[in-house]
């Protein structure tokens, strides 16, 4: 996988080989972003049944239902690692009374799949949010929630990636996501990669940008997003949403079915990750803090429902999403 950690200075890669070395890199964030780490666990489990394909029956089955518990504690936000686990574990189910080599190939099978619907899915988001976007807007967006977090494509960047291939005139306004600094660091340079214009800011600037009539929609992505319409996404991105109601500007939440949990009823149910202070304190091991002062470093917010305009999903545009408009989303079949 690309190590996201180094980017955009240098684009290397790190190989795994197995649940414990993926899960290691998604506790890291060599990989991040709801898609992509659910993308990375399905491989994990892949990777630990074909590694471990030659062991006694009672050993495949312990240590592959380890490899699940080890990836399943990797982080915690993110609703996407657990539904793909769970459906990596359906897989299994399904084969389990077969060769050890032919489970493993099939959970490989379905790690593909995972993967090459992620890419579709993210193509049918972006042709629903590009027709919501006039024909030139400057967007403003948060983290990064384009094709490193994901498969490829992209939620929010992919909606802006769709709309500047239908010849949209788009320019993208990066906050730069303190303090892991995703927007500074990967939503600037994959819009650069591909030549959309793209201006950063300082997260404390989007008010200033809003107020001055700067920006004409918001677009970002989510980790989860409760059945009430509730949305987790990086920290900062409710901030934003308040300072779009305020100025009347529509904020929009990409994001598949995969990252909404429809079991959790409104998102005060969802876990908020908190990560190390370190990342406050500084970058890149220099910091600019006084030496002991307390630090706090929730990585998520939640976004409550009233402040969306819209959730964009591969089953369509939902607007002021509800319980019941969420529901209306899964075929009565499935539900
Ligand atoms: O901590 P991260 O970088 O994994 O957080 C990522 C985000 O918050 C993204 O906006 C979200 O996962 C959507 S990615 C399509």
């Amino acid at each position: 996988m690309i190590d996201q950690r180094v980017l955009p200075v240098s684009f290397e890669y790190l190989a795994c080989d197995s649940a414990a070395s993926v899960a290691q890199a998604i506790h890291d964030m060599v990989v991040r972003g709801a898609p992509a780490i659910g993308v990375a666990a399905a491989y994990g489990v892949a990777l630990e049944a074909m590694r471990l394909h030659d062991m006694p029956t009672e050993n495949f089955s312990k240590d592959l239902e380890s490899g699940f518990t080890i990836l399943a504690q990797s982080r915690p936000t993110a609703v996407n690692l657990f539904w793909a686990l769970e459906r990596m574990r359906r897989v299994w189910s399904s084969v389990v009374k077969q060769e050890q080599a032919f489970v493993a190939q099939h959970l490989l099978a379905e790690a593909h799949e995972i993967l090459a619907e992620d890419i579709r899915i993210n193509r049918i988001i972006g042709e629903y949010g590009a027709a919501l976007l006039p024909d030139e807007a400057r967007v403003l967006t948060h983290c990064n929630a384009g094709a490193l977090a994901t498969a490829g494509h992209g939620t929010a960047l992919g909606i802006i990636r769709s709309a500047h291939e239908a010849g949209k005139r788009i320019s993208v306004i990066a906050d730069e996501t303190r303090p892991f600094l995703q927007g500074a660091r990967l939503t600037a340079w994959e819009m650069m990669q591909e030549r959309i214009p793209v201006t950063l800011i300082t997260d404390s600037m989007a008010g200033f940008m809003m107020s001055h009539g700067e920006i004409d929609a918001v677009i970002v992505g989510a980790d989860r997003v409760a059945s009430n319409g509730d949305v987790a996404n990086k920290i900062g991105t409710y901030m934003v949403a308040v300072l779009a109601r305020r100025h009347n500007i529509p904020f929009y939440v990409a994001c598949p079915l995969s990252t909404i949990d429809m079991t959790l009823p409104t998102g005060d149910g969802i876990p908020i990750e908190e990560r190390p202070d370190s990342e406050v304190k500084g970058y890149n091991g220099m910091h600019w803090v006084p030496e002991g002062v307390a630090i706090r470093n929730p990585a998520f917010d939640v976004t409550p429902a009233e402040l969306v305009t819209a959730l964009v999903t591969e089953r369509g545009v939902v607007y002021q999403p509800d319980k019941k408009r969420l529901h209306a989303l899964w075929p009565s079949t499935l539900r």
